[in-house]
Parts: structure tokens; C-alpha cells; sequence
């Protein structure tokens, strides 16, 4: 594993070095790198905007956090201003610390609208001293129902961690700091559906669900608690931008693995063997609910449960 990794390392070292001879990606500037380590909230602010409500969205920290508050008037969104076809997408989130039962927090991906395709990272918040569940997600073609929830091995209210996800032509793989706790792969080959269409926007929000975030709607929200925050910093979207007026005319604009669409190299394609340890490391020990075994919702599991990673 380690070799592969050292290889495809020289061959991304090797075609960034063609790449600055040959100007490679000159002619797709449909690629980006756009991030925003260390975090300022005013390169943040030519990338996102403020979906609901803009009182609830601050610069902390000295512009280096991004501040997402819940109060008893509203809850607050961002979303990015592109819409983005593969790539990887990673924040670095803080929790609220204190009483959170009934908040939710996500970081998603979403091409928004009539069947619509998603992935989601939803931080369902619980009362003080008992753990974050994070829920994850993934919508394709406008369904969804694929929830699987974990606890964390760290406390995710007393700093920062990073959560991403590698999304190609192959899979969708989620990421919890280095720990890879989900894929999802193209089986469009056995007439399922995948995200490949649909460019998707990045977007954060912070809101009540006191009906169904912590133990299923117990637990609700106590607004004397409030204002809930979460808080945001070292947000990375290398992906490739669309530009709906070229794409109307390319089916996809994002193929080639150049070394600017690395999400797309081999070595991502395939999930190595460390990786799916991993998750089946998290899914034995830290997984509280999972679709594929729910035989009241799904009596035949749905078939990317029995569907081998490769
Ligand atoms: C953000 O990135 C900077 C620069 O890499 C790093 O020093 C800092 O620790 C990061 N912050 C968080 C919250 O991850
Ligand atoms: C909240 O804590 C309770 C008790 O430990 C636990 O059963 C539940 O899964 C936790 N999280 C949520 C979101 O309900
Ligand atoms: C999208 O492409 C058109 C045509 O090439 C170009 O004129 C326009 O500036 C591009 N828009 C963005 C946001 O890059």
C-alpha cells in the first residue's frame, strides 16, 4: 500500500512538473483550487454568500473562524456561489459546546431542486455530557434515505476537526479527519444511480429540528441555552467550477486526472484496503444506526449495501 501511495505521489509529482512546462489546464479553466487556509472571512465572502439570514453569519477569531448562530428568531445557512462537478471538499468545524439537544449542524453538497443529488454531514447535537451523533447521507437523483449515524471517537465540541469528501467518477468517499467512514460507488453499470450529472453547491448551516435530532425528538431545544454556534475555519474546495454556459455544450468538462482534478486519479478511484479497514473499524465500533440493516424500512437492502468496495 505504502508503495502505491510513493508512486502515485511521483506521478502526481511528474505531471505537475510537465504541467508547468506544457501550461497543462490552460485550456480548462473550468478547474480550480480555491482555498482558504488560513481561513479569512473576506476571500471566504467572494466564494459564499449568506442564504438565511446574514445577522446569524460572523468573522470571529480576527476573520480566521466562520461563526453559524442559532437563536430563538432563526437559524442560518451559507452556501457557495458555484456549483462544482467532482472534487474534494473539506471544512475544519467546531460544535457548540454547551447543551445542543435539538440543534443540527450540516456541511453538505447539494445540486439543490427537482431530484436532486446530495451528500450530506449532519452534527445532530444532544444534551450536556452526552455525545454528537453525526448522520450521514446521500441523495441520488432525488432519493435519499440512506442515513447512517455515528458516534465520534473525539469530542467534536472541544476543537476543531476536518471532514471531507472525495467525490469522482467512481465513488463518493467521507472522510472524518483522516478516517475514511463512508463510500458510496457508481453502480450506474447495474442501472442505479449515481451523482454524475448534477454540478452540486457547498453549503453549512446551523437550525432547530428539535422534532427528530436528538433521540429521535425527546430531547429538544432549549432556547435558554441559545445562541447555539458552530464555528468553521480552513474551508478547501478543489474542484472543478461550472460554468453553465461552456457546460451546456460538454458533457462532462471534468475527466482527464490531470494533477489540478486529482480527485479523479487512480489511486482515488479504487478504495486501498487500509481505507476500508477503517471504516469497517468505525462502522463496528462507533455506528448507531445504519439503512442497510433497518429490514422494517428495507426488507431487500437496498443494493449498494451488498455491493463489494473496490
Ligand atoms: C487552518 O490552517 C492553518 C494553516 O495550515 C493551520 O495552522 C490551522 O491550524 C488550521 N486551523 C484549523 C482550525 O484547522
Ligand atoms: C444523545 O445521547 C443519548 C444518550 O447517550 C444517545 O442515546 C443518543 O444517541 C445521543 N445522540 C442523539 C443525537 O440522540
Ligand atoms: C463562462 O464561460 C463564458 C464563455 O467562455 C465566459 O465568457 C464567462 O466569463 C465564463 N464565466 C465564468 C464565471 O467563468
Amino acid at each position: 500500500m505504502a508503495l502505491s501511495k510513493l508512486m502515485m505521489l511521483l506521478l502526481l509529482a511528474l505531471i505537475s512538473c510537465s504541467c508547468m512546462i506544457r501550461g497543462c489546464g490552460a485550456g480548462r479553466p473550468l478547474s480550480i483550487r480555491n482555498t482558504f487556509t488560513p481561513f479569512q472571512y473576506s476571500k471566504f465572502q467572494k466564494s459564499f454568500f449568506v442564504a438565511w439570514s446574514e445577522s446569524n453569519v460572523a468573522a470571529v477569531d480576527g476573520g480566521h473562524t466562520l461563526q453559524l448562530s442559532l437563536d430563538r428568531q432563526s437559524g442560518t445557512a451559507v452556501s457557495s456561489t458555484s456549483k462544482y462537478l467532482y472534487g474534494y471538499f473539506r471544512a475544519s468545524i467546531k460544535l457548540h459546546s454547551g447543551n445542543s439537544a435539538g440543534t443540527v449542524t450540516a456541511f453538505y453538497l447539494s445540486s439543490q431542486g427537482h431530484n436532486h443529488d446530495e451528500v450530506d454531514f449532519e452534527f445532530l447535537g444532544n444534551v450536556t455530557g452526552e455525545p454528537y451523533v453525526l448522520q450521514t447521507n446521500v441523495y441520488a437523483n432525488g432519493i435519499g434515505n440512506r442515513e447512517q449515524r455515528i458516534f465520534l471517537w473525539f469530542d467534536p465540541r472541544s476543537e476543531f476537526h476536518t471532514y471531507s469528501v472525495i467525490w469522482n467518477h467512481k465513488s463518493i468517499s467521507m472522510y472524518v479527519d483522516d478516517m475514511l467512514i463512508r463510500v458510496f460507488q457508481n453502480n450506474e453499470a447495474h442501472g442505479q444511480p449515481y451523482l454524475s450529472k448534477q454540478p452540486m453547491g457547498v453549503y453549512s448551516s446551523i437550525f432547530d429540528a428539535s422534532n427528530w435530532a436528538t433521540r429521535g425528538g425527546l430531547d429538544k431545544i432549549d432556547f435558554n441555552n441559545a445562541p447555539f454556534h458552530a464555528h468553521y475555519a480552513n474551508f478547501t474546495m478543489d474542484s472543478c467550477v461550472v460554468n453553465e454556459t461552456v457546460t451546456t455544450s460538454v458533457a462532462d468538462p471534468c475527466v482527464a486526472p490531470t494533477s489540478t482534478e486529482w480527485w479523479n486519479a487512480e489511486w482515488f478511484q479504487s478504495i486501498p484496503a487500509n481505507r476500508v479497514g477503517q471504516m469497517q473499524w468505525v462502522n463496528h465500533n462507533f455506528m448507531v444506526y445504519d439503512y442497510c440493516t433497518d429490514k422494517e424500512r428495507f426488507p431487500v437492502a437496498p443494493f449498494e449495501c451488498a455491493a463489494p468496495i473496490v
